[in-house]
């Protein structure tokens, strides 16, 4: 197994900043706002985890950072799916923060302590193991670490809503290449949607080529737009 090479982070204003990247992880507007906002809203869960016959749903993620979108997630779901149901949570990161940071990073959120807590004691073993259930076995937590592209090449389930959250495609093109659009395609069905804080041109055209429908809206904080979809191909729907 390749050597893990953790996060290295500055703090500015008491936030976490990638040294690397030079880039944040998330709004310095609101990190916990603009998940709401971005990714929960923008994939429509408070809505679709309403519905009664809802066994399982599942979450795919790159950039798995702080955990802040994570946490907003499950305590989302937690509200508002059915007692029965489970969220699979899948996300991927090359370089996971430490204990010390991410615990630092997390204690911006005092309102989500209640969720942070079971995360953060069982952390270090998702880092070992690779998955952990959390909250009554209502929710499972797959971390890959490695390269995104990489890891999603390795997946076959599908998913039924993505958050891309790899830093700004100017800073990480990486995390925004035409081959990670292919993939996620290729694990998408006709009800997959996805949500992103970006509304960069090469992210709306990679995504609208392999097959999403793409839409704007208003961004959060001081970014004028975002994208948010949902996979059209039908063809391809396996
Ligand atoms: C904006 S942050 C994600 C914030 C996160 N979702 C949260 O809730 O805190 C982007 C993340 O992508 C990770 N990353 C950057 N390049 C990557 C790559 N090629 N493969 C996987 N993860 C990557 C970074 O290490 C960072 O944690």
């Amino acid at each position: 197994m390749p050597e893990v090479i953790n996060a290295t982070l500055d703090w500015k204003a008491g936030q976490p900043f990638a040294s690397a990247f030079q880039d944040v992880y998330f709004s310095s507007d609101n990190g916990l706002h603009e998940t709401e906002y971005v990714f929960l809203q923008g994939n429509d869960l408070g809505k679709r985890w309403q519905e009664p016959d809802l066994a399982a749903f599942t979450i795919t993620e790159t950039g798995f950072g702080t955990g802040l979108n994570f946490l907003c997630a499950a305590k989302l779901w937690l509200e508002a799916a059915p007692e029965n149901a489970i969220l699979n949570f899948i996300s991927v990161e090359k370089y996971p923060l430490t204990l010390t940071d991410i615990t630092t990073a997390l204690q911006l959120w005092p309102q989500l302590s209640n969720w942070t807590a079971p995360f953060l004691t069982q952390y270090i073993t998702l880092l070992d193991t690779g998955t952990i259930r959390l909250y009554n076995n209502r929710v499972q937590l797959t971390l890959m670490l490695g390269d995104a592209y990489e890891q999603l090449c390795q997946r076959f389930d599908k998913t039924d809503a993505w958050f891309l959250d790899g830093f700004s495609p100017a800073k990480n093109p990486d995390m925004w290449q035409t081959a990670m659009f292919e993939q996620m395609a290729r694990l998408s069905h006709s009800g997959s949607t996805f949500a992103t804080f970006t509304s960069a041109g090469m992210v709306r055209r990679g995504l609208m080529s392999a097959g999403f429908k793409v839409y704007k809206r208003a961004g959060f904080g001081k970014k004028r737009e975002m994208l948010h979809g949902r996979w059209a191909e039908v063809c391809h729907d396996g």
